[in-house]
């Protein structure tokens, strides 16, 4: 049982630094979030703080409710898997597994039934004589895995533990450590600049940008309805195509070769927007080919065909800005330098300040 409260987080390396500002969140018992922003945003800061590794600057950590910002990494009872897998090369895997236990004298005969249960969770029985080098990299991201099971820690603590993997590995290691959280539900902070990994791991995400959090929400929300500019753009692939376009009166939103009409509730929203520019969102995937209802179409010039068997992405140009749509069906007949119709659905529009890049929702 442990929940995570973070309390006005901050982090300050030497005086210019600020790296991780005012963040708060609240973490449940056996909750799996993950931290997820662009390289630097201070995701491993924060995850490090977690665990004790890095001194905080102002604010609480609480783990099980108790505060431990002075306590040392050994007394958190947190277990933590970093990029480099960090095993021991001279031990085999199962002196691997069992070091840490070793150090904490705890009895060989619980030693061996924890490894033995870690080594059926994530299938490490045939591996137990083998030494790191003679495993893969995704054999051996087990063996670590294997090493903070069998501690049974309070929290698991995860940065970036699939970014050397190649791509089909890290797909199948998603894969094993969610079904180890459904296994072993531990609570768990997982940290990624990868959306998808976020996206496909977390019970909630939590984007970061510039050492501020964004903001949180289950996957789904986070997707669906994006506080700002840059979760919209970040969150979701292909990234959701932005577009400037001017409010008219009549409920209608234009730009260079488009015009289209906005609905309830986002129409009353723009209306303190009238005759300004916004910027509008509309997700590669909402793009429909093919005309709409009245108010609902554009025309956009096709400038590159991408095929990828299971659907076509096409690159195209509405006036200045270059947009995306996705999953056209793969057997459609088009190719660069068409000019094709597109509609989009009015639910799945997306507005923007201009200035401030703040969601303007109804
Ligand atoms: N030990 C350090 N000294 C000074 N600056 C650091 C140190 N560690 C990280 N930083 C800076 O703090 C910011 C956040 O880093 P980090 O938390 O590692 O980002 P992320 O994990 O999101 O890529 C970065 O700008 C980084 O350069
Ligand atoms: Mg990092």
């Amino acid at each position: 049982m442990a929940s995570i409260s973070l309390d006005k987080l901050n982090k300050h390396y030497g005086s210019l630094h600020h790296a991780v500002k005012d963040v708060d969140l609240e973490i449940a018992d056996k909750e799996f979030v993950a931290l997820v922003g662009p390289s630097g945003c201070g995701k491993s800061t924060t995850l490090r703080m977690i665990a004790g590794l890095e001194d905080i600057s102002g604010g609480e950590i609480r783990i099980d409710g108790k505060v431990v910002n002075h306590l040392p990494p050994r007394d958190r009872d947190v277990a933590m898997v970093f990029q480099n897998y960090a095993l021991y090369q001279h031990m085999n895997v199962y002196d691997n597994l069992a070091f840490g236990l070793r150090n904490k004298k705890v009895p060989e005969s619980e030693i061996k039934a924890a490894i033995d249960r870690a080594a059926g969770i994530l299938g490490l029985h045939e591996l137990m004589k083998r030494k790191p080098r003679q495993l893969s990299g995704g054999q051996q991201q087990r063996v670590a895995l294997g090493r903070c099971i069998v501690r049974n820690p309070l929290v698991f603590l995860f940065d970036e533990p699939l970014s050397n993997l190649d791509a089909k590995l890290r797909a199948q290691m998603r894969i094993e450590i969610k079904r180890l959280h459904a296994q072993v539900p531990t609570t768990s902070v997982f940290v990624t600049h990868d959306q998808v990994e976020a996206m496909t791991l977390g019970d909630r995400i939590v984007v970061m940008r510039d050492g501020r959090v964004q903001q949180v929400g289950t996957p789904l929300s986070v997707y669906s309805k994006p506080v700002n500019r840059f979760v919209a753009g970040f969150i979701g692939a292909p990234a959701m195509n932005f577009i400037e376009v001017t409010v008219g009166p009549a409920l209608a939103v234009t730009a260079d070769g488009l015009r289209l009409m906005v609905t309830e509730p986002a129409a009353q929203a723009l209306g303190a927007y009238r005759g300004r520019k916004v910027i509008l969102g509309v997700r590669p995937e909402h793009l429909v080919l093919g005309e709409g209802a009245e108010g609902r179409s554009f025309d956009c010039v096709v400038e590159v065909v991408e095929q990828l068997g299971s659907e076509i992405l096409l690159e195209a140009r509405l006036g200045g800005t270059r947009i995306t749509i996705a999953r056209v069906a793969a057997e459609t007949a088009v190719a660069a330098g068409d000019r094709v119709r597109v509609s989009a659905p009015p639910g799945r529009l997306h507005f923007f300040d201009a200035e401030t890049e703040t969601a303007i929702v109804g």
